[in-house]
């Protein structure tokens, strides 16, 4: 029985966590595997400190122990890759720069089976990466890049094959979805928040892509290809991410009965799909309402299978580990057999603005008469029906107004037509951009 040798490009969080799992959990995955598994080698800048951090014996590093420059790491590099007895090759380094790029993409050629959760560089150079693993008949485990641990990739090439999915709803960053809970229920400033993510290690080394939306973008890319076979391009689909979000807009979700939550959303149309990442006001009616802290959750709506939901860890050292040992265990198992391409479907991304649902807008005023009508009447001549109009959020004493209005069902078109001329109308009045913000029933 031939062993499936595995090297480890990037010993940090997630690699070292792979690097555990291998060696702990063995002999179990020798018996899923049908083969054994060896971790051959780990190649780190910081052996010394990655050793101790994850408890590896410090021999399974390259080099002597000692720091490795670029170049020495390079070198290593190279050693590992033209070695034909490894039989696949972990990716965490992470980032999508233009090495790293070519560091997979010399992976892949050097006939080695990739692993990787790199979401920004699958996100970014998904068909280069796919188009060279054909090339090189390389298979490409990726499970940990869409929300960690959660088996959400395999579940949809494999268990959900059989259906068409309508639709993908999900809390797909762990930072946003903690700092939001910790707005809401322990009224933490947005900021006093961050911190306690950075804290808690959910939040990438510099947490700007998890604020703004961008890590989410890039997963629910990885799967508008994996769903639908849609290669987006960075800036395809609309992102926002909740650092737009205030203490007010969350007591504004309360009154509304809902919860502000940074959604991940694609709907199956007409014409194509339509996608986004942005905060949306979940009615708590909506399962996604209850997720909280870090917890990542994906709702996926078959044409058949109808609801499934997917809930579990979208980050952490072991918990992402998990996922790629999982990748490692299918990979050994069934070879070339497991490679997949994702040819393009030929669909497209059709705009948001065009979908409908409902919307929350949120208005900071002055507390003048007539404003109410001023809001409305522009809401009205767009054939847009008003569903509620909260009260003056602002206590006596505060100046200014700060109420809501709840739409039905329409499009961000129309609420933006309703915005500009209701902005035309009273331009004085209004202190702050009305905020929209899309609800999830
Ligand atoms: N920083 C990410 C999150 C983890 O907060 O969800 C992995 O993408």
């Amino acid at each position: 029985m031939n062993t499936f040798k595995v090297a480890i490009f990037g010993g940090g969080t997630v690699g070292g966590g792979v690097a555990r799992i291998l060696r702990e959990n063995s002999a179990l995955l020798e018996r899923r595997a049908g083969c054994p598994v060896e971790l051959v080698t780990i190649l780190d800048l910081f052996p010394s400190a990655s050793s101790k951090r994850h408890g590896i014996p410090l021999e399974l590093y390259c080099g002597n122990g000692g720091d490795l420059n670029r170049d020495e790491a390079s070198k290593y590099m190279a050693q590992i890759l033209s070695n034909p007895e490894i039989d696949a090759v972990v990716e965490t380094i992470g980032g999508s720069s233009d090495y790293i790029l070519q560091v997979v993409l010399d992976i892949l050629h050097s006939k080695k089976h990739l692993i990787t959760a790199n979401k920004a560089l699958l996100a970014k150079h998904g068909t280069a990466i796919m188009r060279a693993a054909v090339e090189n008949q390389r298979a490409i485990g990726f499970e940990a890049s869409v929300c960690g641990a959660i088996p959400v990739i395999k579940g949809i090439n494999d268990c959900m094959s059989g259906d068409k999915i309508e639709s993908v709803s999900g809390i797909m960053n762990g930072t946003s979805n903690y700092i939001l809970t910790k707005m809401s229920r322990e009224g933490l400033s947005f900021y006093e928040a961050l911190k306690g993510a950075q804290a808690m290690g959910y939040a990438e080394a510099d947490p700007t892509l998890d604020i703004n939306g961008g890590d989410a973008g890039h997963k629910l890319a990885i799967l508008l290809r994996i769903l639908y076979g849609i290669e987006t391009q960075p800036g395809d689909i609309p992102v926002s991410g909740i650092d737009t979000i205030n203490a007010e807009d969350t007591r504004i979700a309360e009154e509304t009965d809902a919860v502000i939550k940074l959604i991940c959303y694609a709907q199956r149309e007409q014409n194509g799909v339509c996608a986004t990442v942005q905060p949306m006001m979940v009615k708590k009616s909506n399962v996604l309402s209850d997720i909280n802290n870090a917890t990542n959750a994906i709702k996926l709506v078959g044409a058949y299978s109808r609801e499934n939901l997917f809930v579990g860890q979208g980050a952490g050292s072991l918990e992402t580990g998990s996922a790629i040992v999982s990748d490692i265990v299918y990979i050994a198992r069934y070879g070339t057999a497991s490679l997949r391409d994702y040819p393009s479907s030929g669909l497209s991304l059709v705009s948001f603005d065009s979908h409908v649902m409902p919307y929350t807008i949120i208005f900071d005023t002055e507390d003048v008469p007539g404003i109410t009508g001023i809001v409305t009447t522009a809401i009205g001549k767009q054939e847009i029906n008003i569903d509620t109009v909260s009260h003056n959020m602002r206590v006596s004493g505060q100046a200014g107004a700060l109420f809501s209005i709840v739409t039905k069902p329409c499009t961000l078109t129309q609420i933006k037509a309703a915005v500009r001329d209701m902005q035309q109308t009273a331009p004085s009045i209004f202190v702050k951009e009305p905020k929209i913000i899309p609800v999830l029933a």
